[in-house]
């Protein structure tokens, strides 16, 4: 078995693994600090932050021998009889120097940067950096530059790693910022009518180690250790990101990536991070309401769940709509409600919004035209409980024909999604429960309307449609009024407690064998369903 020697401990490398000096040291719990290395992108080498000593032992003798000079742990690869040296006198020094030289043309605006508590330059500043300034501190400039729609630079901040320009070389394919001037004088900057609109561009200010470049849309809204990250999954497109959901008292104030090497590798699209304004919108519906006659009449929750029990019951042939914002715990437990009330209950797999096509860039990622996250789960679940996937349009085709007498459509649609035209087609129900973030023709129509949750206020899973499933739980507290599908549905199947997510999902891993990998421990990234078909 190939063996690095790192800091005196031995690491076995895998027969083909390529690891550089700091992934090598990472495997063993020792960070080795870095600017400018990012797994996803080139190495370029240029902060020198991560200087470690490097040799080789001999494999006959076992003699080491050391290179003289310090060298980039992301620059050097590690092989079998590597040994580096990442905690001696000679490598902190070299840190420090490094940290000092940065702080000299830095500004020390961190009261008013809103990267504090979240920099590098500070944190490894007190961690690696000299214990006295030896320069004066000069009254700070902070030269701003707007660099796009979403993305300011604070150009007197940044210290050149040139990540973000990487970024949209290698990952965006845009190649909107590049470097200008040369030596101390050089700056990132965008061409004249090139600014950085790019759909991936909110990444750069992850990939920022400072506060150079700032989130327009966040800037001074927040100072970031008021917030709590929640792992969330994106529910903008079918591929259903792992993303971080950062909120200060049940309000969300940013989304950004979390790690997944099987989905989203280290990035989302703006789309999936600037869409969470509809989650505090004051045109949420949040109140259940119950049409009686032409009038209106607000309920509370007390007694609503049985009351719509009894009235579906009375309906005796039902269907439901398992809307594909759903997680597949709240589909399940719908579904088999349904089936409960009425054994033939028509199962429906919800509206599918699509727009355009699949967007695809040069560093791999995917935009999906399918803009909901869990189609391929609900669909799973449908087509085990019907015998069939019944879409929606070809429902709307059949309805008349399925002698139905009530209807219950989830919902949980960020955008309009549904005309007059189409409620038209369900006339004829006597019975029709929507549940729906937003007023709509069809809650206009209907006979009680629910509230939904939106996304961070849900427990469960999302299948996204390479079959690869993710379980999260809630980031923040629904609304008053508003009670999240999977308790709702919990109580309608007449079960007592609280709702419980990971029961449910083992439940329907039990039940359906597409699921069958969801029974045993979920790792953080997810699963891969197909793998289970496939075996
Ligand atoms: Fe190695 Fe910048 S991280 S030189």
């Amino acid at each position: 078995m190939p063996t690095a020697l790192i800091d005196g401990r031995e690491l076995e490398l895998g027969e083909h693994e390529r690891l550089n000096g700091i992934e090598a040291a990472r495997r063993l719990g020792i960070e080795i600090p870095h600017y400018c290395w990012h797994p996803g992108l080139s190495v370029v080498g240029s902060c020198r932050m991560c200087l470690v000593e490097v040799g080789m032992r001999d494999p006959k003798t076992g003699q080491i021998s050391m290179l003289p000079r310090l060298v980039p742990a992301c620059n050097t690869p590690v092989r079998d009889g590597t040994v580096l040296v990442t905690n001696s006198e000679k490598v902190q020094r070299a840190r420090a120097m490094v940290e000092e030289d940065l702080l000299l043309r830095h500004p020390i605006d961190c009261p008013i940067c809103d990267k504090a508590g979240e920099c590098r330059l500070q944190d490894y500043h007190f961690t690696y950096g000299q214990e006295q300034r030896r320069a004066d501190i000069r009254p700070f400039t902070s030269r701003r530059r707007d660099v796009g729609s979403e993305i300011t630079l604070f150009v007197d901040r940044c210290i050149m790693c040139s990540r973000c320009v990487r970024f949209c070389r290698e990952i965006s394919g845009t190649s909107e910022l590049l470097v200008v001037q040369r030596g101390a004088h050089e700056e990132i900057d965008v061409l004249p009518d090139f600014p950085l609109n790019n759909k991936l561009s909110g990444n750069v200010v992850d990939l920022c180690p400072v506060g150079a470049l700032c989130d327009k849309n966040f800037l001074y809204r927040q100072r970031v250790w008021y917030l709590k990250s929640h792992p969330g999954v994106c529910t903008g497109c079918a591929i259903g990101c792992s993303t971080w959901i950062d909120e200060n008292q049940d309000h969300v104030w940013r989304i950004r990536p979390r790690e997944n090497l099987a989905v989203n590798r280290w990035w989302i699209c703006n789309d999936g991070r600037y869409d969470y304004p509809h989650v505090h919108s004051d045109q949420r519906i949040l109140v259940p309401r119950r049409r009686d006659g032409e009038a209106w009449t607000d309920l509370s929750w007390n007694g609503l769940i049985r009351e719509l029990d009894s009235r579906l019951r009375q309906a005796g042939r039902i269907g439901v709509v398992l809307s594909p914002f759903l997680t597949v715990e709240e589909a399940f437990l719908l579904a088999s409600y349904a089936r409960q009330v009425d054994p033939q209950a028509v199962i429906v797999v919800g509206h599918v919004p699509v727009v355009d096509e699949d967007e695809r860039f040069p560093g791999g990622f995917i935009i999906a035209a399918e803009k909901c996250p869990n189609r391929r789960g609900v669909e799973a679940i449908a087509s085990r409980m019907m015998g069939r996937v019944l879409a929606w349009e070809a429902f709307l085709g059949e309805v008349s024909s399925l002698g139905l007498r009530g209807l219950w459509v989830s919902g949980g649609y960020k955008r309009p999604w549904i005309d007059e035209a189409t409620v038209d087609r369900l006339r004829g129900l006597e019975l029709l429960i929507v549940q729906d973030l937003f007023p709509s023709p069809l809650t206009e129509r209907a006979d009680y309307v629910l509230p939904a949750a939106a996304f961070p206020e849900r427990d469960g899973s999302y299948v996204n449609r390479n079959d690869h499933l993710q379980s999260v739980r809630w980031a923040i507290r629904p609304p008053r009024g508003v009670r999240p599908e999977g308790s709702v549905f919990w109580e309608l199947l007449g079960r007592s407690g609280l709702y419980d997510a990971p029961g449910a999902l083992r439940e329907l891993a039990a039940e359906i064998g597409y699921f069958h990998l969801a029974l045993g421990t979920i790792p953080e990234g997810g699963v891969n369903l197909k793998t289970n078909l496939l075996a």
